[in-house]
């Protein structure tokens, strides 16, 4: 039997809701093919952007959306992406595939849709392969509205307002696609960008620093040290960026095609987002014991091999129920450290990696994943309820980890929402939910189920929702409290009134 104790009385730290933010790059078919089909496409769309994607990602209240890259990123210029598409010079997406680029999702598109999806956007500048001057004027170009040679040209081009958008990367992996820089050279170089990255009218920019890779403790550490310890306040966020690959980057192991071990495997790989995001969280507070610069966590998510005859410079995988599973595990870990992570970004939302959504033509399937974003929506701006998790242990062989992960939120109405994983594919966890300082014992208990048949059940365009979400109805109200009953493989949202 696992005990779960959730202190019902909030601590006062908030589920920052981008946390259930999203990452798009143009890579393989996310952008093209994936939002973008043009105004002339046979498939419904508004302005060239499909309805149904932005319908379906509205509905798991899509916060933010990343954008342009990740590695593309900082081989971009944003020019080529303005002004009539017929017009916009075409170049090589060297970083994947090797494909032509172009540019007719740019700028005005990319804020036309965080306008459709009612989404923020946080843009990503190029400080790879671009300059001070260019990253400078572009943000001049989107949330300026004097009088000024780049607002000129961003009217010319249809739009008369600023958008005023508030986040911005500088640079992207800058440690290695992104300029492979020193963590001292990159210092100073946020430095210097950041400030040509200015606050015009009505913005207070949300600069967010290019973080380490993985483990790389010290990154962080120059970072804290060299930015907020020099007393300059330009770094409002530090990313982090952390794959699951359950083997060999050379061979990471296939989507849909795995056994036990690489699912324990994979489990145990995304459960050390618990150990980074402490250790970095650790560091960052030797710098900033007020937790005002964020952890941003704007890469995560699983990275298989490529499927079958796809281009492998396009990352096309498939999901099944174990990213689902992987899913569940980071935003319970996200959750848990809401009061240094305030923003995440799944890598990437349609076609790329972990995606929430797949496409074929005019076919959309919705993944494993997205049914995760749905459950866990409840989540979002929420208040924060600690809570402490004994549980069995999941083992094979001599290896073992925690079966039960779990995190828990209060929202403006009194509800209280906790999300619980059971990874043992095997067998059900009995849980006793204990709810600690409430003034008067829980009434009303009902939730919602992701689980399968089989480790590897995922969604086809021949079957949509082979994995899904269902009514659950293991848990129950007595005298004696809740009791829970995860069934194996399976993640839960319970509502409780
Ligand atoms: O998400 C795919 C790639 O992974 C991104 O472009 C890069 O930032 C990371 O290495």
């Amino acid at each position: 039997m696992s005990k779960i104790t959730i202190n019902t009385q909030s601590d006062g730290v908030k589920i920052d809701r981008h946390i259930y933010g999203h990452f798009s790059e143009h890579l393989g078919h996310c952008i093209y093919g994936g939002y973008w089909v043009g105004e002339k496409s046979s498939i419904p769309n508004t302005r060239g952007i499909r309805n149904d994607i932005v319908a379906a990602l509205k509905h798991i209240k899509i916060p933010n959306l990343r954008w342009p890259g990740g590695c593309f990123a900082d081989e971009y210029h944003w020019k080529d992406g303005i002004g009539p598409r017929a017009d916009r010079p075409k170049m090589i997406n060297t970083n994947w595939g090797g494909v032509t680029e172009d540019n007719s999702f740019g700028t005005h598109e990319f804020l036309d849709l965080c306008d459709q999806l009612g989404c923020e956007p946080y843009i990503c500048g190029n400080v790879g392969s671009g300059t001070v001057q260019e990253l400078s004027q572009w943000i001049e170009y989107v949330n300026s509205d004097a009088v000024s040679p780049m607002t000129d040209i961003r009217k010319q081009n249809g739009r008369a307002d600023p958008w005023k958008v508030s986040f911005w990367g500088i640079g992207n992996e800058s440690w290695g696609c992104g300029g492979m820089m020193t963590p001292e050279f990159y210092a100073d170089n946020f430095r210097r960008y950041g400030v040509y990255a200015r606050n015009y009218k009505g913005t207070n920019l949300y600069r967010i620093a290019c973080g380490p890779n993985t483990d790389d403790y010290n990154w962080t550490r120059v970072l804290m040290q060299k930015v907020h310890g020099s007393g300059q306040s330009f770094m409002k966020g530090l990313s982090l960026h952390y794959y699951t690959v359950p083997g060999e980057w050379i061979k990471k192991g296939s989507a849909v095609e795995f056994d036990e071990q690489e699912w324990f495997t994979t489990m145990k790989k995304a459960s050390r987002m618990d150990e980074l995001v402490h250790k970095h969280g650790a560091i960052m507070d030797e710098f900033d014991p007020r937790k005002e610069v964020s952890l941003i966590v704007d890469e995560w998510g699983t990275w298989f091999d490529v499927e079958k005859d796809t281009n492998p410079g396009f990352l096309y995988q498939q999901n099944t129920l174990r990213d689902a599973l992987v899913a569940s595990l980071h935003l319970n870990i996200f959750n848990n450290y809401a009061e240094r992570v305030r923003m995440a970004n799944i890598a990437q939302t349609i076609n790329v990696l972990q995606a929430v959504i797949l496409t074929q033509d005019e076919k959309m399937i919705l993944t494993p994943t997205y049914h995760v974003f749905d459950m866990y929506k409840v989540h979002q701006d929420a208040q924060r309820l600690p809570l402490t998790v004994e549980c069995d242990s999941y083992t094979i062989g001599s290896d073992t980890l925690p079966a039960v992960s779990a995190s828990a939120s209060v929202d403006g109405e009194g509800r209280i929402h906790v999300s619980l994983c059971n990874i043992d594919p095997h067998s059900e966890q009995k849980v006793d939910l204990n709810l600690q300082g409430s003034a008067s014992p829980a009434a009303k208990i009902t939730g919602q189920i992701i689980t399968a048949e089989n480790m590897q059940d995922h969604n086809t365009f021949d079957d949509g929702n082979k994995v899904r979400i269902a009514e659950f109805k293991g848990a129950a109200i007595s005298p004696a409290g809740i009791t829970v009953t995860l069934p194996s493989k399976s993640v839960v949202t319970l509502e409780i009134k």
